[in-house]
């Protein structure tokens, strides 16, 4: 099978510093493989994409890889709210450098499985001009959160920029943007757990799943949408 572009591209592409290298990204579960769904889940969840071990072994590879491309000068975290939740907090346990954290509130309006209108709910507060910064998400997917985001923090200057993503979803890209660190490429479904939410649900589950189709029916027509 064909693999998608994974070459690993600079968000910044004015830095001068050296660019992450490629890295060998893990398939996701295909059908066959997929493991059992929790019988607590399986109303809601067709299958499971991204096991919770799956997810533990990789984001250790991932800060191994951004520990040392960090190496050397206080980093800044700056992760996006709310579907990183635990991602971020599984990523930094792991990396061993002196870092500061913040957040940007982002979300795209509505309880669809559309990216719409981005509204801002939270800003910056630590100062990144001439910092080296890691911008955090959950999901790459049509990227207009991610490049949005990327024009907000390149006017403030940072000495650089690398942007890092569990999951890219590139079948559904419109914004010209890459991560340049990647957890998992997934097919185009619509996925939840591990932080990822749909109508602010499911973001508890331990894994990554796949929403069963009817849920999206009745969340669209239901009082308690958000
Ligand atoms: C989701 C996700 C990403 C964004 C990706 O955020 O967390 O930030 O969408 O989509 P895009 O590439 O199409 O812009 P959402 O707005 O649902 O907010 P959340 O993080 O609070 O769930």
């Amino acid at each position: 099978m064909e693999r998608p572009d994974r070459t690993a591209n600079v968000s910044n592409a004015k830095s001068p510093d050296r660019v992450p290298r490629p890295e060998p990204i893990p398939d996701v579960n295909e059908d066959r493989k997929s493991p059992h769904v929790d019988i607590r889940w399986l109303k809601d969840i067709e299958r499971v994409l991204i096991t919770e071990q799956q997810l533990a072994r990789r984001i250790g590879e991932m800060s191994q890889v951004i520990q040392k491309d960090f190496s050397g000068r206080e980093m800044v975290v700056v992760s996006l709210l709310s579907g990183t939740v635990m991602f971020l907090a599984d990523l930094i346990r792991h990396l061993n450098l002196p870092m500061r954290l913040d957040f940007i509130g982002v979300s795209s309006y509505g309880a669809g499985t559309e990216s719409g209108d981005l509204v801002f709910t939270k800003e910056l507060r630590i100062d990144v001009r001439n910092r080296d910064v890691l911008l955090v998400d959950d999901i790459l997917d049509t990227g207009k959160t991610m490049s949005r985001v990327l024009e907000k923090l390149k006017a403030l200057r940072p000495r650089k920029i690398r942007t890092c993503v569990l999951l890219n979803k590139a079948a559904r890209r419109v914004e010209n943007v890459k991560a340049d660190y990647i957890g998992f490429e997934i097919p185009d479904y619509f996925v939840v757990g591990y932080g990822l939410d749909f109508a602010e649900r499911y973001r508890n589950l331990p894994f990554v799943g796949v929403l069963h189709e009817h849920v999206f029916k009745e969340v669209q027509k239901s009082p308690y949408r958000k």
